[in-house]
């Protein structure tokens, strides 16, 4: 009888007999017969390796069939040549779980994977070689790029399901389709990954929409398709690409990531359900993005960022998803569950009982001594070097020179990534932060002599658009005080790959980075969600684990511990904290996270005080109506314009109220194909709603249908029509129209009546 039993789960596992996967037509084939692929992404770095069976077993009793990873290069190889699978990094061990657990693996090597992870996953140190361009054609970066695809290579290959493991497909590059078309390089990518031994049904992902399709596939790989909702409309783009392929969302983003300071977001659930369904009933795989987020630990979070713009994702990557941050079921996993039963009839395995988060006393973290206490040998030279000439990927980097003049006087900045404190003669002088774009400052000069630091952190490398190839950190070019340059740098390098072992109290009532340290008394280890909001910036560890980036200005507040990483008696805990002295340097364990309580910051909008856009006098390029509903748009105009400007004026909305809502905006060439909007930039926007929502105009150029450009709602005076929205396309195009996304969740502020206007210099007023 048990051993009945036993031979009837072996039998189940994806893992325990041989079986064959392929590509046969319209369908995917498991032994042989059609197969729908149930998929869940889950990435092994984001959760400690202890927790990993725990989180598989809950994608198996949630309905999935298969989980997705991509593969992070730049944990693997964290300096040129060294190589690391250890731990939390085992991708073998991961993908053998999986297996262990009934599960396919999907596996995509990227070399590039976005996922809101520093410079996409490339490492840090590809950018020092200034003659190599990443993510091209380049012979020199796709030879380092395979040597990293063959490690890569002899770690899958024992688990690939022609030689008895669970891993059904892999990725060949990520959405390549939405930063270029050059499709020697996608082939380039597919055939190292063939010669690597990614012996297995091959496939890409790309945005659903003509240009991304062309630009991101190849005629002999499967095209998936990721968006965050609308799957019919989706698809129907798809079918005008190719038909005769399998069809899957690559990924079915239920869920999205947040930024410092602004407002938490997430995805509805019966929308969610809702192409969930649909895909069910038509035969449509999918792979939910994320099905557990888990965490942005240490200093992996990424960012966005664009010429005028740069937004710095947060430590939390629970991103809604259906298992939540630590690993703990949602509303929105038993609502997949029930679909996923109702629509297969199977009988779902039961779902693992979990422990509960433990709390953490109160506890009070003594001073100690400032970071700038302690520094390493400089490195010097006449004008400032990047992190990347310094051989260092992450932390701080101290610049230091001397003042030549007395007095009060302006810092100029030619570009500084992305974050800097600046002192002098140890006197804080205050911040500069790339977020806000700034660049200079006024500095109080002693006497002539006095000593210049500028503690520059990086805040992330941008993971996402046309910045990758350059985003260096720490200070470029030159820095002028008022006009003169200073040159003579000392360079400090401040890694903190680890926090100093021996802290000993001091108190100083200094403001710039300094430790806080103490004992965290647990009696029982299990999850917690440590408290920071007595601090401001900065980050914590414990037990020597990095937990990742604080920040007061939110949305989040908390940081997940995982409770394998506690001990029973004494934690040791370590704080940096960017301002200095704080006022109650208290810290404590919650037993759930807050994630949604953020500052806003106004001076953020789009509008700046005093502007107003003005278009007088202008003729609009076309006018016309908008029909009701969540298709997208396409409207051609009457004769192709040569324009770099772009307004977009809305009249009224659908349901008569007084706002505008959008979800994502193409410009399109004569041909009517979407111009890729690497260059792009949201300039202007009369209203935007930032505290009701995350209703900023940047949205409408993020690729996500579930993100929207919102006028304001909240207050008494929110804005009426017209409303607008000017683009900066970066240069000169010749335009042939426009493609609206209407927003897909809620009907309010649909666009009916519309004007364009196309030009080839700056609107007035702004
Ligand atoms: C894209 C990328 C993913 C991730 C999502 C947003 O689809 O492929 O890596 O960045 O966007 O979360
Ligand atoms: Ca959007």
């Amino acid at each position: 009888m048990l051993a009945a039993l036993a031979a009837l789960t072996l039998s189940m596992s994806a893992q325990a007999t041989h079986h064959t996967f392929s590509v046969q037509g319209e369908h995917f084939m498991l032994d042989g017969k059609p197969f729908l692929i149930r998929s869940g992404e889950i990435h092994y770095p984001r959760i400690p390796h202890q927790y990993w069976r725990s989180r598989l077993k809950m994608a198996k009793a949630m309905g999935l069939n298969t989980i997705c990873t991509y593969v992070f290069w730049n944990l693997h190889e964290p300096t040129e040549g060294k190589w690391d699978f250890q731990g939390d990094n085992d991708l073998g061990q991961f993908i053998k779980i999986a297996g262990e657990e009934g599960l396919f693996v999907i596996v995509r090597p990227g070399p590039y994977i976005c996922t809101e992870w520093d410079l996409g996953g490339f490492p840090a140190w590809l950018l020092k070689d200034r003659s190599m361009t990443i993510r091209s054609n380049d012979a020199k970066f796709l030879k380092i790029t395979e040597t990293y695809m063959k490690k890569v290579g002899d770690v899958i290959k024992p688990y690939l399901m022609k030689n008895g493991g669970p891993i059904i497909m892999a990725q060949v590059e990520n959405e390549y389709g939405s930063y270029g078309s050059d499709h020697v390089y996608m082939a380039a990518i597919r055939d190292m990954m063939k010669r690597s031994g990614f012996d297995c049904t091959l496939f890409t992902s790309d945005g659903p929409s003509q240009s991304m399709l062309k630009g991101g596939t190849l005629p002999d790989l499967t095209p998936t398709i990721n968006f965050g909702g609308g799957a019919p409309n989706a698809f129907a783009e798809l079918a005008k690409f190719r038909t005769g392929v399998p069809r899957m969302i690559g990924e079915f983003w239920a869920g999205w990531f947040d930024h410092w300071g602004k407002q938490h977001a997430g995805s509805n659930i019966q929308n969610n359900v809702k192409d969930m369904e649909w895909c069910l009933e038509n035969g449509v795989s999918f792979n939910v993005y994320m099905f557990h987020g888990g965490t942005n630990f240490g200093f992996m979070q990424g960012s966005n960022g664009g010429s005028n713009d740069y937004n710095v994702d947060i430590t939390s990557y629970d991103y809604d998803s259906a298992l939540n941050e630590s690993g703990r079921v949602t509303p929105k996993y038993m609502a997949f569950r029930d679909t996923i039963a109702k629509a297969t009839g199977e009988k779902l395995p039961e779902i693992p009982a979990m422990p509960a988060p433990i709390t953490i006393a109160k506890t009070k973290l003594t001073q100690s001594s400032p970071l700038r206490s302690s520094l390493p040998t400089p490195v010097k030279s006449e004008s400032v070097k990047t992190f990347e000439d310094l051989d260092q990927s992450y932390g701080i980097v101290l610049y230091r020179t001397t003042l030549p003049t007395a007095g009060k006087q302006t810092l100029t900045f030619d570009k500084l990534h992305d974050y800097a404190i600046v002192l002098v003669d140890g006197v804080n002088q205050g911040v500069l932060d790339r977020r806000k774009q700034e660049r200079t400052i006024t500095i109080e000069v002693p006497k002539a002599g006095a000593t210049l630091d500028v503690m520059v952190e990086s805040l992330s490398r941008v993971n996402f658009g046309g910045l990758i190839p350059t985003e260096r950190k720490g200070l470029q070019g030159s820095v002028k005080l008022g006009t003169t340059e200073l040159k003579n740098w000392e360079h400090y390098r401040l890694p903190l790959s680890a926090p100093p072992k021996n802290l000993s109290p001091v108190a100083i009532a200094l403001k710039e980075p300094l430790w806080y340290f103490g004992d965290l008394e647990v009696s029982e280890p299990g999850d917690t969600f440590l408290d920071l909001r007595n601090f401001t910036k900065g980050f914590v560890w414990v037990n020597g684990k990095n937990l990742g980036r604080f920040w007061r200005i939110g949305p989040q507040q908390t940081l997940y511990l995982p409770g394998v990483w506690l001990n029973k008696g004494k934690n040791k805990i370590v704080v940096l904290e960017d301002s200095g002295k704080v006022k109650n340097p208290t810290i404590e364990g919650l037993n759930e996270p807050i994630l949604d309580e953020v500052a806003i910051d106004y001076s953020r909008l789009l509008r700046k005080p005093g502007q107003d856009l003005n278009l007088t006098g202008l003729k609009p390029t076309k006018s016309g109506s908008l029909p009701e509903g969540t298709k997208a748009q396409t409207v051609m105009l009457d004769n192709p314009v040569d324009a770099r400007y772009f307004c977009l004026e809305a009249l009224n909305s659908q349901g008569g109220d007084q706002w505008t809502a959008l979800a994502e905006l193409w410009i399109l060439d004569e041909n009517g194909n979407e111009i890729p909007r690497t260059d792009f930039k949201v300039l202007y926007a009369d209203s935007e709603e930032i505290n009701g929502e995350n209703g900023s105009a940047a949205n409408l150029i993020d690729l996500q249908p579930t993100t929207i450009w919102h006028t304001q709602w909240q207050g008494a005076k929110a804005a009426k029509h017209p409303h607008s929205v000017v683009l900066d396309l970066g240069k000169s195009y010749k335009v042939g129209g426009v493609k609206l996304l209407p927003r897909q969740e809620g009907a309010n502020g649909r666009i009916k009546d519309f004007n364009f206007y196309f030009s080839q210099s700056p609107f007035k007023g702004i």
